[in-house]
């Protein structure tokens, strides 16, 4: 059966937390108020990163477990719910600046925040992007990857190849001393134009708070000056298209990204801590 256009469709009852599970400030209202400026991790605070990522990444392979052609969106998304929940982490997506689902799942032409729902089913020969953020110990976790159903056509395979390979230049490029932009020529160097650099989402500091004050570009922008230093911690995430590098958001729900062009895109993420002499990967899935 061949792949139906992708459209919102309706969403399942509001996924609980249970009550003693802490929460992000915005958990209640959605307003994650003021963004900080990005600053070196405590002890603590890289401790608790440490479980949140590892959470985040055991939740994610939940996830990933399930994919496959005929489930629904909102079955993945509960999947990766239960997977969090059931080691005392709060889904940092769940309202999110109103954002009503525990992980974003983005099919083929959607770039990012494509939101689980009862109708969006997986069709093989789709590209699925699975983005799993957890909040414990009070700092978030953050990770994502996207995923073949079944057999994919050898452009998808390509793409998603590039993308993993984009994530690890992005990632080797980081150092202290090092200048923000370092990301985006890394990238650009390995893509060589062969695929689209989306540049209207980025990578994000990340700690305490979901997304902080740092943004990281993955395509090249000579304004990205800021430097790295020990013990900041921060998301890279490229994100890349077979056609177009432009995005627009579904009207519809105010957060679907799709290419302009209906291109797919893929993506890779990780959190990662800037070291004394490069970056570590918080987000490797290493069970506790
Ligand atoms: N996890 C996404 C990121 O990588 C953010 C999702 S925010 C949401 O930054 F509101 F869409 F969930
Ligand atoms: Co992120
Ligand atoms: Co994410």
């Amino acid at each position: 059966m061949s792949r139906p256009p992708l459209r919102p469709g309706p969403l399942s009852p509001r996924r609980k937390v249970p009550r003693e599970i802490p929460r992000p400030v915005y958990a209640l209202l959605g307003e994650p108020g003021p963004t900080h400026p990005p600053r070196a991790r405590t002890a603590e605070e890289l401790a608790n990163m440490r479980v949140a990522s590892d959470i985040a990444s055991e939740a994610l392979a939940a996830a990933a477990a399930k994919v496959a052609p005929g489930v629904t969106t909102d079955e993945i998304d509960a999947a990766a719910h239960e997977a969090m929940v059931s080691r005392g982490a709060y889904p940092s997506t769940l309202n999110y600046r109103g954002y009503p689902k525990s992980s974003c799942i983005s099919i083929n032409e959607v770039i990012c925040h494509g939101i689980p729902d009862l109708e969006t089913t997986l069709f093989e020969g789709d590209i699925v992007t699975i983005d799993v953020t957890a909040y414990y110990g009070g700092v978030h976790g953050d990770l994502n990857q996207t995923f073949a159903v079944g057999a994919v056509d050898q452009h998808s395979k390509d793409l998603m190849e590039a993308t993993r390979r984009a994530v690890d230049a992005g990632i080797a490029a980081v150092k202290p001393g090092g200048q923000v932009r370092d990301i985006g020529k890394a990238i650009e160097k390995l893509v060589r134009g062969r695929f689209g650099i989306v540049h209207q989402f980025g990578g994000h500091g990340i700690g305490p708070d979901f997304h902080d004050g740092l943004h990281i570009q993955h395509n090249y922008d000579r304004r990205g000056t800021e430097r790295f230093f020990p013990g900041q911690t921060l998301t890279i995430e490229p994100m890349l298209t077979l056609g177009s590098p432009d995005a627009r958001v579904w009207e519809a729900d105010g957060w679907t990204a799709v290419t302009v062009d209906g291109s797919r895109s893929a993506q890779e993420e990780h959190t990662i801590l800037v070291t004394e002499d490069g970056a570590e990967v918080l987000t490797t899935h290493v069970p506790l």
